[in-house]
């Protein structure tokens, strides 16, 4: 190889390094900022990257999953929740996220009504898969109202976080007509199951809801009108 054309190579790689060191401490530093002003509700929060690597085995986790409904009344960290939100619905590789989709068109919308989540301040919030970033969607405490309309079930109440599996049917009906809502329902379930499992894994407990008014759940977590609640699951400590 001549001079030249590894002296080259070097510049590039050197860049490369570079742009990866500034870009693991931008994040760094945008979560510590976060972290040091938990209590007004911020539009955009950056979240941990999630890890790829357990302590619980799959088969573990399986044996272990079940639904819990009383949890401790205390914080979850802002790991805990990046990992769970990954679960639901993150990328993995390319476009392709934990969830297999039908035509990979990803009708479902995760959103997440934060109670007690350290560096978070209460509000509803959408999940950006592809930024791995929450979005504000409204401010304020919603556990009571949530549970309401809930037909009144304590354990949403008390969770210290409730996770929405909602969908834009639109998405998937557009291509596959009438079939694209049962579609829409399995990968529903499909990201239900990674939350119960996730959670297994962290320590976690989590039920799926399905006794709920969806017209209420959407009118008061601000959702907007296309998007359909499908599953609530509130999430909190064992
Ligand atoms: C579609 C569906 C809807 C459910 N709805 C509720 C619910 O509204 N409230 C609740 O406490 N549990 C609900 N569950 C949880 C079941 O009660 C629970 O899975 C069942 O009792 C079996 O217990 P296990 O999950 O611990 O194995 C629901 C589960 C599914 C799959």
């Amino acid at each position: 190889m001549k001079v030249r054309t590894f002296l080259i190579l070097l510049i590039l790689l050197g860049l490369l390094i570079l742009g990866f060191v500034f870009y693991y401490y931008r994040s760094k530093s945008e979560i510590k900022r976060q972290m040091s002003n938990p209590n007004s509700a911020q539009n955009e929060i950056l979240l941990p990257q999630p890890q790829r690597k357990g302590e619980v085995s799959l088969e573990e986790a399986l044996q272990k999953r079940r639904s819990v409904r009383e949890y401790k009344n205390e914080s979850l960290t802002l790991e805990d929740i990046a990992q769970i939100l990954w679960s639901a619905q993150g990328i993995t590789e390319g476009t392709h996220r934990t969830v297999p989709s039908a035509g990979a068109l990803y009708p479902i919308e995760i959103y997440l009504v934060v109670k007690k989540v350290e560096g978070v301040a209460e509000g509803v919030y959408h999940y950006n898969p592809e930024s791995h970033k929450l979005v504000l969607n409204v401010a304020g405490d919603f556990n009571r109202s949530v549970a309401e309309i809930a037909a009144n079930q304590e354990w949403i109440e008390n969770s210290a976080a409730i996770l929405l599996i909602s969908a834009d049917f639109q998405r998937t009906t557009e291509k596959y007509g009438e079939r694209g809502k049962q579609y829409v329902w399995m990968e529903a379930g499909h990201s239900a199951q990674n939350v119960y499992l996730q959670t297994i894994s962290l320590g976690l407990g989590t039920v799926s809801v399905g006794a709920f008014s969806d017209h209420s759940v959407q009118k008061i977590l601000n959702l907007p009108e296309n998007i359909q609640p499908l599953v609530i699951m509130p999430i909190g400590k064992k």
